[in-house]
């Protein structure tokens, strides 16, 4: 009997993939997977020529945050490479323009992260709000005498109005858990949203009524031209007295030279920051406050993240192999 199914099977062989960052044990097994995969096994973040002669061959590049893709490397990427994925949702460390100019397909890991940075974000502003710098500091450093009903007053989220800057998936993903704490939500954006999206937060199409409205100011926006050094003195003059201010967006939206200041006056009540101006270099004068409580950029840090960051990249490179479009590509 002949065989009814003759048609010859066409393995598309695995995509040659260069990951550039350090992975954890279960990220490594799902690109080697699906990948021929190559690895930065230096734990360090390479420099541009060491990439460059890391990745000859490939069809794609891995990178993450602390990369810089400049057009300079873009340019010096060598033919084979066709796609470029980076292992975050934030892309500034990316010139897209030089990638779409090389041909060169960006993608990125939207979505996936979004839960464990909502879930950061509500750490940072509980941990703002009820002082756990000074709380952990007194424990762990044997001077706590026992329990006394003037202890350590915090603030409490309820009934408090939280403005988010930047009201995309993430913004829109701490409201919803912010809601769930009986706070206000308020937004600025560069556009309103629809009415299913908004789900009752309030738009100020103004800086100026949007900023006076934040009991908590929620700093979420993507980092360009507009956005950086963001919340600078003007504005923090512009927030009610004793705001609290929490950012996992990128450092330099704030300017740091504006918030500590206000943070050592009591201006600014207290700060939940998980990102800094030149990281890991921080200015070393938050570890003295001890009204901010700070995070080493651990927004995105779940296994169940990581995982899915890895599984998109994946799925975004073997869809435009495949002629199909990637939900994940940004250019
Ligand atoms: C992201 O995904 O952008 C995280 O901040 C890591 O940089």
């Amino acid at each position: 009997m002949i065989a009814s199914s003759w048609w010859p099977v066409i393995a598309m062989s695995k995509p040659k993939v260069f990951v550039s960052f350090p992975v954890l044990p279960s990220v490594r097994a799902l690109f080697e997977a699906r990948a021929q995969a190559c690895f930065n096994e230096t734990q360090r973040v390479l420099t541009s020529s060491e990439l460059l002669a890391a990745v000859a061959d490939c069809d794609a590049v891995f990178v993450t945050a602390t990369d810089r893709i400049d057009a300079a490397l873009i340019a010096a990427l060598p033919a084979s490479v066709r796609f470029l994925g980076t292992y975050s949702v934030g892309f500034d460390h990316i010139d897209l323009a030089a990638a779409q100019q090389r041909g060169i397909a960006v993608l990125y890991t939207p979505d996936v992260l979004t839960d464990a940075v909502a879930e950061t974000a509500m750490l940072l502003m509980l941990g703002a709000m009820r002082r756990a710098t000074e709380s952990i500091d007194l424990l762990r450093s044997r001077r706590w005498q026992g329990w006394t009903p003037v202890q350590l007053p915090g603030k409490q989220l309820t009934r408090k109005r939280l403005g988010v800057f930047g009201m995309g998936r993430i913004g829109r993903a701490i409201a919803t858990r912010a809601r769930a704490f009986g706070m206000e939500i308020h937004y600025h954006n560069t556009r309103r949203l629809p009415p299913e999206l908004e789900l009752g937060a309030q738009f100020h199409a103004t800086v100026e009524n949007f900023l006076s409205h934040s009991q908590v100011l929620l700093l979420a926006c993507p980092l360009n031209a507009q956005t950086q050094y963001f919340l600078n003195a003007a504005r923090i003059a512009q927030l009610p007295q004793a705001a609290v201010v929490v950012n996992i967006a990128r450092g330099v939206v704030i300017d740091d030279d504006a918030l500590i200041p206000a943070l050592q006056s009591g201006r600014i009540a207290a700060a939940g920051l998980d990102v800094f101006s030149n990281e890991p270099n921080i200015d070393p004068r938050y570890y003295a406050l001890p009204n901010a409580f700070i995070l080493p950029h651990i927004g995105s840090s779940t296994l169940e993240a990581r995982e899915a960051m890895a599984c998109v990249l994946l799925d975004g490179v073997e869809a435009l192999r495949s002629g199909v479009p990637a939900s994940n590509r940004l250019i």
